[in-house]
Formats: structure tokens, C-alpha cells, sequence
């Protein structure tokens, strides 16, 4: 048994707000690099004389709270990943950058075995802590011969019983061992639907957890739009095409300000990366097995959202309607009331080149706040991470508002009204890479304070030093 004393600074930043201090960000955590809560000393050394754990290779991807807990997701995209899915708390802690445990277990996290978690992109939580897992089976997918022996599976855990729900290995035709790539998810009541980033067969999957079955919805504003492919994070490059990543879903829609109908259907907004519009689709369409049946055009529910005023990845919707997105390009957090144009209100929270690098992931807790995750993914693609510097970053802003998972009994939404819903819209982007609009003369009426981003670097550097404490802790 040994003690150690380390000191550890608190850091309580401001990330640049850009409009008049509506929605603040605050750095919350950070890290050079993940490490584990490990077992032992013994186990740690050999972990890393033996390629299992690489610290260089280890991204986190993918973030959702539940019970003061932030569940996080390592993917492994390249090798020394040693768990893909892992916890840490939520309260305000002693450490800045606190150490991951490996959630359920070790075991769980076991690299080479399917019956365990393999390849975890992203996760979600529904309030009564079911934990529903997408586990794209193949790993190393950055590396020259990637690993293809397991199968794609969304896992439902339950959080509180720590137990295996359920498992479902998908069809080769809704989710292929060798080409799919399970992205992001949200929660339907019995319905999930699921991001597949595939090269060759992107869509949305759909699982039904009544019927135990799923199927694929495809169409061409899934797929990314070449024209919208190359845009550049700070000084990093990305120019591949990629397909759809993001989803969120929209509030229940009460018909009519005085009838008490409520609406089951909703509307599913999703985004390529490789694009500049963000798109919506009816669940009804989704909920519908026979929707999967070719390549079908859903004429009027199917419907082209607007431009962004730059790539996204992530993105997340309250239940009030409110969705909040990452600006890739444009080191940016925006945020769209879903009852309002899309082209006229969109607006920009927060820009910040250091802070606000790859919006990868965003959660709200039961208080209201909203984090998220900034995980400079543009540098990892192209190498090891610099874990001499800072690499990842939760940001957190008060929004007052809950999860779409959370009912709001006393809300009544009422959308916007769309105008063109009689046409299928086409996925091609009229404002190519190369003319995405700067601030100046972005998109109408983003809501921009050019003082705001003249200020950055004074605002960058606004570091609030809180103090010193003293991190004791017992390791036996
Ligand atoms: C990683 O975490 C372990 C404790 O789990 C610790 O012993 C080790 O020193 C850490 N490694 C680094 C490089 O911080
Ligand atoms: C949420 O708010 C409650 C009451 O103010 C507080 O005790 C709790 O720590 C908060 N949770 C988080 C994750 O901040
Ligand atoms: C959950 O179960 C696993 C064994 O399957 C165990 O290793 C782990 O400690 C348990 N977690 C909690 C929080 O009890
Ligand atoms: C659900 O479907 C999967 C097939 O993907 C099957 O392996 C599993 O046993 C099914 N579970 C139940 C409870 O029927
Ligand atoms: C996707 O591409 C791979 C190889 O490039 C090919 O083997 C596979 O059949 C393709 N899948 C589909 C659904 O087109
Ligand atoms: C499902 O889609 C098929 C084919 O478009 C349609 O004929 C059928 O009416 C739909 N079912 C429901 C319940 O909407
Ligand atoms: C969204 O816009 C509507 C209509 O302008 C407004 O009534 C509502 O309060 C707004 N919602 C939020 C959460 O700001």
C-alpha cells in the first residue's frame, strides 16, 4: 500500500462566447491523453511494454451522462485501445483529467473476443438507465489490415441491474461484418435508430425492440456530398468523402394547440459529415419495415432542413425542440430553435480554435447542462496524438433544458412549417468547400459579435485560476 499527494490545478476557463452571453462554455475537464483506472502497477507496466495500451492511439469519442456518471466511448480505430467503453464521474472532481474506468468491467472490454464489447462508437442512455451499446464489431479501421472476425451488435445493458439485456447481432444486409460503421444513435420508446457511416452502404438502421428486428432505411441525402468533403480544422486537412454521422430526434408534435393529440411520430434530423445541410425524416417512414424495400425516394417526409455554415458531426436535440451542433470548420458551437427558419436563426454560441476542436459528441444531464465533447479527431486521423499537449475537452453550458429523452408534459411543440414538402430534395450542395461562408458574410442573420471573435485571443487566454488542492488518494 502507498499514498501519494498530488497537487492538481482547477481550472475553471470560459470558452469564447460569441453572442451576448446567452449560453456560456466552460472547460470542464481535459486530458493529453486517456489512462485507466488499471487493476495494478504490475498490470499498467505490462499493458504498456506490450502494445496494449498506447496511449497515442487512444481517441474518446463519444459521451452521454447518466446518474452522475459520464459514460464515454474509446473507439478502436487503431491498436493499444485496451477498453472501448468507460466511465468517470460527473460531480465536480479533484482531477481535471480524471482516469476512465472501464465499464462494465475489464472483461468486458476483452480486444479479440466477440462475446464482449469490441468496437464502441457511441452510446445512449434512456432514463431508466438502459444502456444501449453500438458495437461495430471490427477494429483497427485506420490501420492497413484492419480486423474484421465480429459481428456489428447493439448491446442494451442495464445500468442499474449491471446486467446484459439483450444482444443483437445484425443481418449482413442492415449492417455488414466487413463494411458497416455504426455511428451515433437515439432512442424512439421501442424503436432505435442508427447512424451507418458505411463508404459503400450508408443509412439509418432501425431497430425494434418489440419485434427484435431490424432493417435499413437508405437515400441519397445519406450519403456525403463530394462537393462538401474538404474543409480544414485549424491547420489539418480532411478531403474524404463521409457519410451521414449525426442524429437527433425532434419533440412529440401535439397536433393542435387545444387538442390533447399527441403526434407519435417525429422527426429525425441527420447530417453526413461530408455535407452542408442538415436534413430531417418522419419516424413513421423509419418505424415502417417496408421502407427499406430499394432505394426509395419518401417524397414530402424526407426533407432538406437548410444550410449549415459548415461540416458537423455530433449533434444533439432538447425537449424543447432546441438543437445544438458543432461547426467544424469554423471551431464552433451553434444552436437552432427547431420552431423557427432554419436559415434565418440559426445561432452561434461559441467559437474557440483551442477549446472548440472537432465537436464530436454532445449530452445534457437531469440539470439542465449541456456538455460537450471536443476531441481534436482532424489530428488523429492523420497520426499519433501530440499527448505532450491537450487533446480533449468537456465543455459545459447551462441551457436549462432536459434530453429529447425526457418528456415534458406542459410543452406543447408546435414545428416549423417547412416549406417545400411536396419534393424530394436533392443531396447536392450549391455552396461549395472552397466558398463556405466566413463570419462576415455567413448564412442570414447568424447572430455573430464580430468584436467577439477580434477579442479571441485576449477571451482564449481568460483563464479563471481557482486554486490549488490537494488530490490524496489511497491505492492498495
Ligand atoms: C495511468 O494510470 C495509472 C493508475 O491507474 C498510473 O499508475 C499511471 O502512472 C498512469 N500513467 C500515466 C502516464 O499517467
Ligand atoms: C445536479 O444538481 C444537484 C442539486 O443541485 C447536485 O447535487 C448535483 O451534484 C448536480 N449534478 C451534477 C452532475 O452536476
Ligand atoms: C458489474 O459486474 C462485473 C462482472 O460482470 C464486475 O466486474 C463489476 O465490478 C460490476 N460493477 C459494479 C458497479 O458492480
Ligand atoms: C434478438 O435477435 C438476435 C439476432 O440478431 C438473436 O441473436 C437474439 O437471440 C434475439 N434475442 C431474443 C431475446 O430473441
Ligand atoms: C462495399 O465494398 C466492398 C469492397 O469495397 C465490397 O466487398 C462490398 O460488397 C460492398 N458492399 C456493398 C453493400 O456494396
Ligand atoms: C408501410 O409502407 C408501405 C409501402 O410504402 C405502405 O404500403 C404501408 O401502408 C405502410 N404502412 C404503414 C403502417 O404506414
Ligand atoms: C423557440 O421558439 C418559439 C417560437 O419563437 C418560442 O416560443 C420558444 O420559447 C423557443 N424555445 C426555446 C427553448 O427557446
Amino acid at each position: 500500500m502507498w499514498k501519494l499527494a498530488l497537487p492538481v490545478i482547477i481550472y475553471l476557463c470560459y470558452v469564447n462566447t460569441v453572442i451576448n452571453g446567452q449560453v456560456q462554455f466552460r472547460v470542464i475537464r481535459q486530458w493529453k491523453f486517456v489512462n485507466y483506472t488499471w487493476p495494478s502497477t504490475v498490470k499498467y507496466a505490462n499493458a504498456v511494454s506490450s502494445g496494449l495500451y498506447i496511449p497515442e492511439n487512444v481517441i474518446m469519442a463519444g459521451i452521454t451522462y447518466y446518474d452522475n456518471y459520464y459514460y464515454v466511448t474509446m473507439p478502436r480505430m487503431k491498436n493499444g485501445v485496451p477498453a472501448t467503453l468507460g466511465r468517470f464521474t460527473a460531480l465536480p472532481g479533484l482531477s481535471t483529467a480524471p482516469l476512465v474506468e472501464p465499464f462494465p468491467s475489464w472483461d468486458f472490454n476483452k480486444v479479440g473476443d466477440c462475446d464482449v464489447l469490441q468496437n464502441v462508437q457511441n452510446i445512449e442512455i434512456d432514463p431508466k438507465g438502459m444502456m444501449y451499446i453500438l458495437d461495430g464489431g471490427h477494429t483497427h479501421s485506420l490501420l492497413p489490415n484492419p480486423v474484421k472476425n465480429c459481428p456489428a451488435q447493439l448491446i442494451i445493458f442495464d445500468i442499474n441491474k449491471n446486467t446484459t439485456v439483450l444482444t443483437h447481432a445484425f443481418a449482413q444486409n442492415v449492417a455488414s461484418q466487413t463494411d458497416s460503421f455504426l455511428y451515433d444513435l437515439v432512442i424512439d420508446g421501442d424503436f432505435v435508430y442508427i447512424t451507418d457511416n458505411s463508404a459503400n452502404d450508408s443509412g439509418i438502421v432501425v431497430y425494434s425492440k418489440q419485434h427484435n428486428r431490424s432493417w435499413k432505411i437508405r437515400h441519397p441525402t445519406m450519403r456525403g456530398d463530394p462537393s462538401a468533403q474538404q474543409f480544414k480544422v485549424n491547420e489539418d486537412v480532411i478531403d474524404v468523402r463521409i457519410n451521414i454521422a449525426g442524429i437527433a430526434l425532434g419533440p412529440k408534435v401535439q397536433q393542435s394547440k387545444l387538442a390533447l393529440v399527441v403526434n407519435e411520430d417525429r422527426e429525425v434530423y441527420y447530417c453526413p459529415i461530408s455535407s452542408l445541410h442538415l436534413y430531417s425524416i418522419s419516424t413513421a417512414v423509419l418505424k415502417n419495415e417496408s421502407s427499406s424495400n430499394n432505394n426509395r425516394d419518401f417524397p414530402g417526409e424526407v426533407r432538406d432542413v437548410g444550410l449549415k455554415s459548415s461540416q458537423s458531426d455530433g449533434i444533439i436535440m432538447t425537449n424543447h425542440g432546441v438543437l445544438f451542433y458543432g461547426l467544424l470548420g469554423d471551431n464552433s458551437i451553434a444552436q437552432w430553435n427547431s420552431t423557427t427558419s432554419f436559415t434565418k436563426s440559426q445561432k452561434i454560441l461559441s467559437r474557440d480554435v483551442n477549446y472548440i476542436q472537432w465537436t464530436n459528441a454532445f449530452t445534457i444531464d437531469t440539470n439542465g447542462t449541456l456538455t460537450v465533447l471536443s476531441n481534436t479527431l482532424q489530428k488523429f486521423v492523420h497520426g499519433p496524438l501530440d499527448i505532450s499537449r491537450y487533446n480533449f475537452w468537456l465543455l459545459s453550458a447551462d441551457i436549462g433544458q432536459q434530453s429529447y429523452l425526457y418528456d415534458d408534459p406542459n410543452f406543447e411543440y408546435l414545428p416549423y412549417e417547412h416549406v417545400s414538402t411536396s419534393t424530394t430534395p436533392k443531396p447536392t450542395t450549391s455552396v461549395s468547400s472552397s466558398a463556405l461562408p466566413t463570419e462576415s458574410e455567413s448564412i442570414n442573420e447568424i447572430d455573430v459579435n464580430a468584436e467577439g471573435s477580434g477579442n479571441q485571443q485576449l477571451l482564449e487566454f481568460s483563464a479563471v485560476f481557482i486554486g490549488i488542492i490537494v488530490w490524496a488518494f489511497n491505492h492498495n
